[in-house]
């Protein structure tokens, strides 16, 4: 199997994990996990952000049960990990995403599934007494453990949207067609790219093919969580694109306004 096939299969099988083993992460794997961190925010930026562990799951679910999750629904694990944001730059959140996402990738590794967690809705102070931190603001949620079903399963296609929804060519609204995908070599990228994680699953990332450069939107802007979103698909199109050597780093500069499209980022193909 060549590397993008590697890549390919296993971005399909990326699932989130719901339901955890009552166990908690072995030392090893936390020692790991501590590693994983620290050069992840080496990368990131300690002062735009941090990451929290949560060994003490008990103490994180009573805090926000009812308070965090899709309507309160406060998934429930071993451990957490935090992403706290130091500054008031959308863009550190863009990258705070990204970098779950690398780190999700060293979990498959470790065998320990995630869960994304919403904590948009919740107060500061909750937080705060969850996750005992005094700078800055936890701004989403990684649920961690060991699955109770550990077949590796794939993502269901039929509740992702087509490429021609959201990826044009030129200006928005413009599809771009197979062959435009093709001619550029990302008609497999974005394929799969369909597959990353959203909020609610609304996959509101738009993609713009202007020249060779990909500029990425988010329709209809919700607040903080697309910011999230955001993040994602970029380390998923990173990822997808290491085969074709689409090396050149996001160019993050969100504009955050009322438009219909709320610019986020762009890369060099
Ligand atoms: C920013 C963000 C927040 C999320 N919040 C939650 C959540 O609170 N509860 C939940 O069950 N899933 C949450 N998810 C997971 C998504 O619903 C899930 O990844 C998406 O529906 C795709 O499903 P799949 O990973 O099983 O393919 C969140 C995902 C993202 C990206």
């Amino acid at each position: 199997m060549g590397e993008n096939m590697l890549t390919t299969q296993f971005l399909k099988s990326r699932t989130s994990t719901r339901d955890f083993k009552d166990m908690d992460l072995k030392k090893a794997d936390l020692e790991k996990l501590d590693k994983i961190i620290d050069s992840e925010i080496i990368k990131l930026g300690k002062d735009d952000l941090a990451f929290i562990v949560q060994t003490d799951g008990e103490k994180v679910f009573k805090a926000l049960e009812g308070k965090a999750g899709y309507k309160g629904v406060m998934i429930k694990a071993p451990a957490y990990l935090a992403l706290n944001i130091l500054n008031d730059d959308p863009a550190s959140i863009v990258k705070g995403a990204y970098g779950v996402e690398e780190i999700i990738t060293e979990l498959d590794k470790m065998g320990i599934g995630n869960c994304w967690i919403t904590v948009a809705d919740v107060e500061d102070s909750v937080k705060k007494a969850a996750f005992d931190y005094d700078k800055g603001q936890v701004r989403l949620l990684l649920a961690i453990g060991y699955p109770v079903d550990e077949t590796v399963r794939e993502h269901q296609f039929d509740d992702r949207k087509g490429i021609g929804e959201f990826v044009f060519i030129d200006q928005i609204g413009k599809k771009a067609t197979n062959e435009d995908l093709e001619q550029r070599g990302l008609d497999e990228i974005f394929a799969y790219a369909r597959f990353a994680p959203s909020a609610y699953n609304a996959q509101p990332w738009r993609f713009v093919l202007v020249d060779d450069l990909i500029k990425l939107y988010i329709e209809d802007y919700k607040g903080e969580v697309n910011l999230l979103d955001a993040g994602i698909i970029m380390y998923y199109l990173d990822k997808l694109g290491e085969s074709i050597s689409m090396g050149s780093k996001w160019d993050i500069k969100p504009e955050i306004n009322d438009d219909k499209y709320v610019y986020i980022a762009s890369k060099q193909l």
